[in-house]
């Protein structure tokens, strides 16, 4: 079995670190860093602009990044926008696709959301006085994606739901979901936030029937700095451009501009050369070693469950079933998120701590902050081992 901490210099360096935070960012491979670091000490030139061999060499070098990231996403070419974040990405949406929100529409998300793409689409209903429906995390539970779909009627306009939840690792059917949304009404836009699912699952776009899907690198052994946005290529060519300014133009004169063809009309300014093209080789790390991750992570995932479940007053918030990424929020009684995760950093455990940027997720749990461990493909038993017996310490510190 490969050991994966080799190809990533900060756990190397740091063999004492048990990192169960990835979910919140993964560390980067060497190979990653690598090639950011050779970037800049070989190929920086701007891109797109100079006529020049360095840019021009610069320009291939992006354009071939977006060439295998479209391939490992199964999009074309000109249906990849680089971003800076899922963020950007989910605000740039909403405002694009709010244009055809009106009044009497509605706009579809659920409770288990990242406040990324629960936010925007709150306040685009906000702005244009939409109707803005929130499926329940219980009625999820109890119905699966039905419960999203039976908010959907002839003037819902998106809906936009995670593949995975961030706070339990919640899986939800996006097929099932696209399909049961478009049966209802073939007007309305489907947005999926693959962040999380990103990091354990190869994303097929098509196969996931929708028409939008977001995801930002750095919680893929990605650099931070860059987001991808998959959009459908017919709907892309209606919509408007997310920013102005350079790079995205065919024309520009006094009386009108007209807009750069696909994809260059959603890349406006000087873009992250350096950081697509790392985040093509961190996708592409990914995806070479996609089965034996998935494998380990899904063994690792069913032990800590059980660990977790073995220790006393500990709860495990869902996995109930196998629809489950490898994050899991837990509670432990009598004892604060935040005391816990900083008892587990004095012995080397990195867990996250908080409403992890869900807060109707919370509310609906009826808690304020859960305790956070997550998976990724450096994870191994031992830090699994350390996170209990820093639980297992919790208890006798705070109830001594
Ligand atoms: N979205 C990241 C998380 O869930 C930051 O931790």
């Amino acid at each position: 079995m490969k050991n994966f901490k080799e190809d990533f210099p900060l756990l190397e360096k740091h063999p004492s670190l048990s990192y169960l935070d990835s979910s919140a960012t993964t560390q980067k491979p060497r190979i990653v860093i690598d090639t950011l670091k050779d970037f800049y000490e070989n190929r920086n030139a701007n891109v797109h602009r100079g006529v020049y061999a360095l840019s021009e060499k610069a320009t291939e070098m992006l354009e071939s990044a977006r060439k295998k990231t479209a391939s490992m996403l199964n999009a074309g070419e000109d249906e990849i926008i680089f971003v800076k974040s899922a963020t950007e990405g989910f605000n740039q949406l909403s405002n694009a696709l709010g244009e055809n929100v009106m009044e009497d529409h509605n706009v579809v998300v659920t409770e288990i959301e990242h406040h990324s793409n629960f936010v925007p689409w709150q306040q685009l209903a906000e702005k244009k006085k939409a109707g803005f429906r929130v499926a329940k995390y219980k009625d999820i539970m109890s119905k699966g994606v039905d419960a999203i779909a039976e908010l959907v009627d002839e003037n819902t306009r998106v809906v936009s739901f995670t593949y995975m939840s961030n706070v339990t690792g919640k899986i939800l059917d996006v097929k099932k979901l696209a399909e049961l949304v478009r049966k209802k009404n073939k007007d309305v836009f489907v947005v999926v936030d693959a962040c999380q699912a990103a990091a354990h699952k190869k994303i097929d776009v098509k196969e996931l029937g929708a028409d939008f899907v977001c995801l930002s690198a750095h919680k893929v052994y990605g650099p931070t700095g860059t987001g991808i946005v998959y959009g459908r290529k017919e709907l892309l060519k209606k919509i408007r451009p997310f920013f102005y300014g350079g790079n995205m133009i065919h024309k520009v004169s006094v009386e009108k501009t007209e807009w750069a063809d696909l994809p260059g009309k959603f890349e406006a300014g000087t873009i992250d050369a350096a950081g697509i093209i790392s985040s093509a080789t961190a996708l592409e790390y990914f995806h070479r070693h996609h089965e034996e991750i998935t494998r380990k992570e899904e063994k690792l995932k069913k032990e800590l469950v059980a660990k977790l479940r073995g220790v006393e007053r500990v709860t495990v918030i869902g996995h109930e079933d196998n629809e489950y990424g490898p994050i899991v929020s837990f509670l432990v009684e009598g004892i604060h998120p935040h005391d816990l995760a900083t008892i587990a950093d004095r012995d080397n455990v990195c867990i996250r701590a908080g409403h992890h940027c869900a807060q109707p997720l919370m509310e609906s749990l009826g808690v304020s902050a859960t305790s956070r461990a997550s998976i990724a493909c450096y994870t191994t038993e031992e830090d699994i081992t350390k996170l209990v017996e820093s639980i297992k310490k919790s208890r006798q510190i705070i109830t001594r």
